[in-house]
C-alpha cells in the first residue's frame, strides 16, 4: 500500500540528506522518514503524492520555509488533527529524544530536491522563453549558443544552472543584441525546462555531481565568491542585495538557483559597480553554496526573547506557567525547557498540549495559535530563561 511506496520516494532521498543534515546539526531525514511511518502520519499524509489523503500533502504545501514555520503549521492544526485523529482512531503520536527533531528534518528536506519535472512542458517553455533561437537540441534550433543535447542524459538539474549562470557575461548581451528580455523562471519553469534538457542529452554517464552539495564548503564559497560581499544571510549583511535568509526564498536548490538567475541583470551591475567580475563557479561548487542557503534558513529568523515575553503573556502561558516561569497551574517551566534546543522544548509543548488543552479549556483560554516568528520568538525566551530580566508585567507597562 502507500507506505511502501513512501519508503521508496523518500529513502534515496533521506540517504542522501542525511550526511548533510548531520554537518549541518538539524534532526536526521532517514530517521525522521521511518517516524513518518511508525508515528502514523502516513495513514492521512502523503509527500508528493504517496501516502493518505485525509490531510494535506505535506510534500507540496506551502509549508516548507523553516524549522518554526513547519513546527508552527502542526501545532496550529493539531486541535483539528486531534479530531480527525479520533474519527480514524489513530493514537495520537508522543515524540520522545531526537524524534519530532528527526520528522520535522525530513519534511523540511523533503523539499531540497526538485519534484520530477514535466519534460513535455519543457519542450514548450524552451521556445517560450526564445532559448530555441540560439540553442538546438536534435534537428531543431539556432546556431548562435552551443548544442544544448550535447550534455550527459540525466545532468543534474543544478549542474545545468551552474552552466547557465557560468555562460551568462556572454549569453545575456548576446540575448539583449537579439532585442530580447532576459529569461527568467517562475515556479516550477525552471525544473521542467532542465528536465526536457535532460531527457534529450548523449546517453554517456553523467559526471558525478554531489546535488547534495556540502553547506561549510557552501559557507565558505559565500565568503571567497563574494557573494557575501553584497548579501547577508540572517542579519548583519551589507545590505546592497537582499538578505537571504529573509527573503522570501522557497522551493528546492534549483529553484533557490533560478532566483539567483531571475536577478542576472540587477546582481551583474551591482557587480560592476563594486569593480567585481560575476564569479564562476566549478566542479560542485554551486550546490555547495545553495545547500549553505537553504540548510541556513532552517533556523529562520529565531526571534529575539524580548519579543518571546510578549508571546509568553499574549497567549496566555504566563496564566498557568507564571509570569517568570516559575509554574502556577502549569508546571514550572524553568527545569524543563532552559538550556534545551527548540526542538526538545517544542517536542514538550507538543507531547503535553492534550493535557494544557483541557486545562485550557476550563480556564476559557483559547487555543493558541502562532506565526512562525512568534513561535520562534517564545521558544528563545524558553530556552533562554527568565532570570536575568525583571519581571515581564511590569516591564510591559510603559516601556518601547
Ligand atoms: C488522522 C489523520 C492525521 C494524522 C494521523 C496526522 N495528521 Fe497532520 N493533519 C491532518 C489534517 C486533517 C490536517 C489539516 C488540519 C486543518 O485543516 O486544520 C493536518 C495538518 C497537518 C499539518 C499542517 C499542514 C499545512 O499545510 O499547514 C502538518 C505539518 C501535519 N499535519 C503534520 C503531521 C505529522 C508530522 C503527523 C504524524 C506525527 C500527522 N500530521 C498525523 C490529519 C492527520
Ligand atoms: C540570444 C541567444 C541565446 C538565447 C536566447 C539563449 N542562449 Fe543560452 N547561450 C547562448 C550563448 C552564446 C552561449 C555560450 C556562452 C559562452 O560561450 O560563454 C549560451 C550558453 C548556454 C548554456 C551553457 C552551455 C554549455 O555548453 O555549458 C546553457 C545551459 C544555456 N545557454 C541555456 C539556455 C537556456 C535554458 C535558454 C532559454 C531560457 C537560453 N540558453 C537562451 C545564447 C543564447
Ligand atoms: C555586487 C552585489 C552582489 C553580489 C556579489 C551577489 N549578489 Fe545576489 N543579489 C544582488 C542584488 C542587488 C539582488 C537583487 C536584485 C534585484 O532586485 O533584482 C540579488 C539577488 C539575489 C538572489 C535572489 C533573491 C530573491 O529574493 O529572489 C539570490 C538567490 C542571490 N542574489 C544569490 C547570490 C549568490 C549565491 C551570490 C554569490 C555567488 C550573490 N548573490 C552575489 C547583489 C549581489
Ligand atoms: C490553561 C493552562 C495552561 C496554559 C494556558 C499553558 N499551559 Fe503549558 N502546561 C499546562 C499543564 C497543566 C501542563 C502539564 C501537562 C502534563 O502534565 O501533561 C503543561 C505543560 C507544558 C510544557 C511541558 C513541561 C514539561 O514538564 O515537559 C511546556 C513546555 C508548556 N506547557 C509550555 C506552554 C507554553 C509555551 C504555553 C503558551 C503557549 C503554555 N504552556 C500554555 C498548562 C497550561
Amino acid at each position: 500500500m502507500s507506505e511502501v511506496s513512501v519508503r521508496a520516494m523518500a529513502m534515496a532521498l533521506a540517504a542522501m540528506l542525511s550526511p548533510l543534515a548531520a554537518n549541518a546539526g538539524v534532526g536526521d531525514p532517514m530517521r525522521g522518514q521511518s517516524l513518518f511511518v511508525a508515528k502514523g502520519c502516513v495513514q492521512c499524509h502523503a509527500v508528493r503524492g504517496a501516502g493518505g489523503r485525509v490531510g494535506p500533502d505535506l510534500g507540496r504545501t506551502a509549508v516548507k520555509g523553516s524549522f518554526f514555520e513547519i513546527a508552527a503549521a502542526m501545532w496550529n492544526h493539531s486541535t483539528a488533527m486531534d479530531e480527525k485523529m479520533r474519527e480514524f482512531r489513530v493514537a495520537r503520536p508522543s515524540f520522545e529524544k531526537e524524534e519530532l527533531s528527526d520528522l520535522l528534518a525530513f519534511l523540511y528536506f523533503l523539499n531540497y530536491f526538485d519534484e520530477p519535472g514535466e519534460p513535455r512542458v519543457g519542450k514548450v517553455l524552451f521556445a517560450q522563453k526564445h532559448c530555441i533561437q540560439c540553442h538546438s537540441l536534435g534537428r531543431e534550433g539556432g546556431t548562435a549558443g552551443p548544442r544544448l543535447d550535447a550534455l550527459p542524459r540525466g545532468t543534474a538539474p543544478l549542474r545545468i544552472a551552474q552552466d547557465l549562470w557560468n555562460h551568462g557575461p556572454v549569453m545575456v548581451p548576446a540575448i539583449r543584441r537579439m532585442g530580447l528580455d532576459v529569461p527568467k523562471f517562475e515556479g516550477s519553469e525552471i525544473i521542467d525546462l532542465f528536465a526536457y534538457l535532460r531527457s534529450h542529452g548523449q546517453r554517456r554517464t553523467a559526471r558525478e555531481f554531489r546535488s547534495s552539495g556540502d553547506p561549510a564548503q557552501g559557507k565558505r564559497l559565500f565568503a571567497t565568491k563574494g557573494c557575501a560581499r553584497c548579501h547577508g544571510v540572517f542579519g548583519k549583511g551589507p545590505g546592497i542585495g537582499p538578505d537571504l535568509g529573509k527573503t522570501e526564498l522557497r522551493g528546492s536548490v534549483t529553484q533557490l538557483a533560478g532566483r539567483m538567475w531571475n536577478h542576472w541583470s540587477a546582481m551583474s551591475e551591482a557587480m560592476g559597480a563594486l569593480g567585481m567580475a560575476p564569479p564562476k563557479f566549478q566542479r560542485d561548487e554551486l550546490a555547495d553554496v545553495f545547500a549553505y542557503l537553504f540548510v541556513s534558513r532552517y533556523d529562520g529568523g529565531s526571534g529575539g526573547a524580548k519579543r518571546g515575553d510578549d508571546v509568553y503573556r499574549l497567549k496566555g502561558c504566563a496564566a498557568c506557567h507564571g509570569s517568570g516561569g516559575e509554574g502556577n497551574v502549569g508546571p514550572s517551566l524553568r527545569k524543563t525547557t532552559v538550556g534545551e534546543t527548540k526542538e526538545v522544548i517544542f517536542q514538550r509543548m507538543w507531547n503535553h498540549a492534550p493535557k494544557m488543552r483541557d486545562k485550557m479549556g476550563l480556564h476559557q483560554i483559547p487555543w493558541p495559535r502562532f506565526e512562525a516568528d512568534e513561535l520562534a520568538a517564545l521558544l528563545a525566551l524558553l530556552a533562554g530563561g527568565w532570570s536575568d530580566r525583571p519581571a515581564p508585567v511590569h516591564a510591559a507597562r510603559g516601556s518601547r
